[in-house]
């Protein structure tokens, strides 16, 4: 009987130790901070809140920090180091990605309440659920507990994040690099309900492309020039309708060949994908969920855990 119930035990005792080292990411919690940090989520909530208030765009480009810092060497504040070979000068990033001084905002706030104890990664993460809700969007808890490398790789940025001359294919393997599936992606570019894009990010789809709604094609020309260099950084909303809204409007404009970018409308353009941008566009709660789902997927991408990394001081160096 004893040697049984040895066997048993032996046999328990080698499943935790492989959970332990296989890898998996058991560590984020929700209440990873609620003993350390009690007043962690108001704390970033008020200082992401006034930083929309004072510009409804800070809410796509606090959204889309999220996504940048994760599809690079997974979610871990890379994305926020500064200097010249950083990730901030990435092609994707470089006079794109914006809201750092936001983060800086937050983190200060936070330091001054709990000094020490909140990784740049999670409040990045915490900043992306806020903006997504205060725009309308759905709200969730968020998983906790990243902590900050100490070193960004421009070379991964360059490669990880997909360009918006993708294709579908293209699109789809970028994201199951990372382990995100077809719906995921299809959900999470849902985020483009909200923001803006440059010139140079829609020049090629508004003047080359026949899959575009000419009406929008013709507005979207108007600023901006057919000319290489002239006009590349002018903006235009990413959701004509509803650019400040986090609604499923973007799904009705793929249906309407109204996606701005050439990576937006491929997610509707008789590939595989067809059917999940019908039904979010009909569906509203089902993106909601399905996009819940899948920004807690994507903030699970690698982590640095435990005694891994470190608990950056200013977001913008490595300690
Ligand atoms: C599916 C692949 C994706 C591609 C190819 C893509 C590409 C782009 C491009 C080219 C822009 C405009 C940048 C500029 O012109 O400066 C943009 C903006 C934006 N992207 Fe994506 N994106 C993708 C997925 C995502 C995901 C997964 C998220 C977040 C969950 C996201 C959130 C945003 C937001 C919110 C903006 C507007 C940012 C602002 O106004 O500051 N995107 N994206
Ligand atoms: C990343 O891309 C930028 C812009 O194309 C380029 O200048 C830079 O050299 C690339 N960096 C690396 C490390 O590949
Ligand atoms: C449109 O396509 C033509 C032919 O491929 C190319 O020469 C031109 O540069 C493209 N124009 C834009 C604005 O992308």
């Amino acid at each position: 009987m004893d040697s049984s119930f040895s066997k048993i035990y032996q046999a328990l005792l080698l499943l935790v130790v492989l959970w332990g080292t296989s890898g998996c990411n058991a560590q984020l919690s929700t209440d990873f901070y609620s003993k350390s940090c009690p007043n962690l989520f108001p704390t970033v909530k008020s200082t992401v809140h006034s930083a929309i208030t004072k510009e409804a765009r800070m809410a796509a480009s606090l959204l889309r920090l999220f996504f940048h810092d994760c599809f690079v060497n997974g979610c871990d504040g890379s994305l926020l180091l500064d200097g010249t070979s950083g990730e901030k000068n990435a092609a994707p990033n470089v006079n794109s990605v914006r809201g750092f001084e936001v983060i800086d905002d937050i983190k200060s706030a936070v330091e001054n309440v709990c000094p020490g104890v909140v990784s740049c990664a999670d409040i990045v993460a915490i900043a992306a659920r806020d903006s997504v809700h205060i725009m309308g969007g759905p709200n969730w808890e968020v998983k906790l507990g990243r902590r900050d490398a100490r070193t960004a790789s421009q070379a991964a940025a360059n490669s990880s994040i997909p360009p918006p001359t993708s294709s579908l294919k293209q699109l789809i393997s970028s994201f199951k690099a990372v382990g995100l599936s077809s719906k995921d992606m299809v959900a999470l570019s849902g985020a483009h309900t909200i923001g803006q894009a440059r010139c140079i990010s829609f020049r090629a789809r508004v003047y080359n492309e026949s899959n575009i709604d000419p009406s929008l094609a013709k507005t979207r020309q108007r600023h901006c020039p057919r000319s290489r260099g002239s006009g590349d950084d002018n903006l235009a909303p990413l959701d004509a309708h509803t650019p400040t809204h986090f609604d499923n409007k973007y799904f009705k404009n793929l249906i309407g060949q109204r996606g701005l970018l050439h990576s937006d409308q491929q997610l509707f353009s008789g590939g595989s994908t067809d059917s999940i941008v019908r039904a979010y566009s009909k569906n509203p709660r089902a993106f909601s969920s399905d996009f819940v789902d899948a920004m807690i997927k994507m903030g699970d991408i690698s982590p640095l855990t435990g005694s891994q990394g470190e608990i950056r001081k200013n977001c913008r160096r490595a300690n």
